[in-house]
């Protein structure tokens, strides 16, 4: 008997017993466990996509292998209570590729808390109609929350390119508490279009149904930061008073995106008496801090032209084939 389209995605006994470390749940209880979660302040790691892309010729011309794991290395070393990842952490949500990511993990991993948020690629489908049951059975729900540190911090699934109502009903619920916010998600909401935001035409530009809802929710809340990943690259955007940081370096191809500031980072952030702070630390070891300063941005929805993106990829084209 053919297996169902159900069973083929559903994850083996022997991936789920292995996965289970890396359960949310399972991570959440060791967080809280931790001396920060009581405290006044924490300092984590949030690192963005580090899928590898499924085509060859992505991964030839704008990928460089293992940065996932020297980024992994390098959070280590630092003083962070856990670490964020952003989502699209595998390229495709197939059981075997979470298998061979978990255990790159397990390799790398070091024992600190691991929080995941869903990505469009660890989805069934990386775009269009698909499903989140892979991720599901192994981490557990897509939309969830905890407190450290009086911090809420709230990880949202956009994962499927728009935020239904009941997740905006839950977001304004779960956002209606005295404490810090944060939150976690992988697409910026489309109208921030400056970075590689093509409105409908492409999931590269973020998620369009509940995005401003979205914005206006999270800036009713006052929350102090969303961190978002989806476009690999680096940014920072004042919007309604809330600060956007667009952090998608996590070790993914850096192909172009509309955006300049492509390159391999994580980001340390800390959360003190003096607000929330991020340090951005480059494959190199070299690091800066993100200035405090408001950066208000004009938001569009078509930020680049298809052109320009088209030469780009031309000349890297060329490049490697050794003809320019
Ligand atoms: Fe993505």
């Amino acid at each position: 008997m053919m297996p169902s389209h159900a069973d083929r995605h559903r994850p083996s006994e022997d991936l789920a017993r292995f996965a289970a470390r890396w359960r949310t749940e399972r991570q959440l209880r060791l967080l809280s466990r931790l001396p920060s979660a009581g405290a006044d302040g924490v300092r984590f790691a949030v690192l963005g996509d580090c899928e590898p892309s499924r085509f060859w010729l992505y991964r030839k011309l704008f990928n460089r292998e293992g940065v996932f794991a020297g980024h992994m290395h390098a959070i280590l070393k630092q003083r962070v209570a856990f670490v964020v990842q952003l989502g699209d952490m595998v390229e495709k949500g197939d059981p075997h590729r979470y298998q061979r990511f978990l255990r790159d993990l397990r390799r790398v991993g070091g024992g600190r808390p691991y929080l995941t948020v869903i990505g469009n690629h660890d989805r069934s489908r990386p775009n269009g109609k698909s499903h989140s049951t892979v991720y599901r059975t192994l981490f557990g729900a897509s939309n969830y929350f905890f407190d450290h540190a009086h911090t809420r911090f709230v990880v949202l699934d956009s994962s499927a390119k728009r935020l239904t109502p009941s997740q905006l009903r839950w977001l304004r619920m779960v956002l209606d508490t005295p404490l810090r916010k944060i939150v976690f998600t992988h697409m910026p909401p489309v109208h921030l279009g400056l970075w590689g935001g093509t409105g409908r035409f492409h999931a590269l530009g973020g998620f369009v149904g509940g995005a401003r809802e979205f914005s206006q929710a999270v800036a009713h809340a006052k929350v102090s930061r969303v961190y978002m990943g989806h476009v690999h690259a680096f940014g920072v955007q004042d919007h309604m008073g809330v600060r956007y940081v667009l952090t998608g370096g996590g070790g993914s191809a850096l192909f172009p995106s509309g955006n300049s500031d492509r390159f391999h980072h994580f980001l340390t952030v800390e959360i003190g008496p003096g607000g929330v702070r991020e340090s951005v630390h480059e494959l190199d070891g070299r690091s800066f801090d993100v200035p405090s300063a408001p950066i208000i941005l004009p938001t569009r929805e078509h930020s680049h032209s298809w052109a320009a993106l088209a030469r780009e990829a031309g000349r890297k084209i060329l490049r490697a084939a050794g003809l320019a």
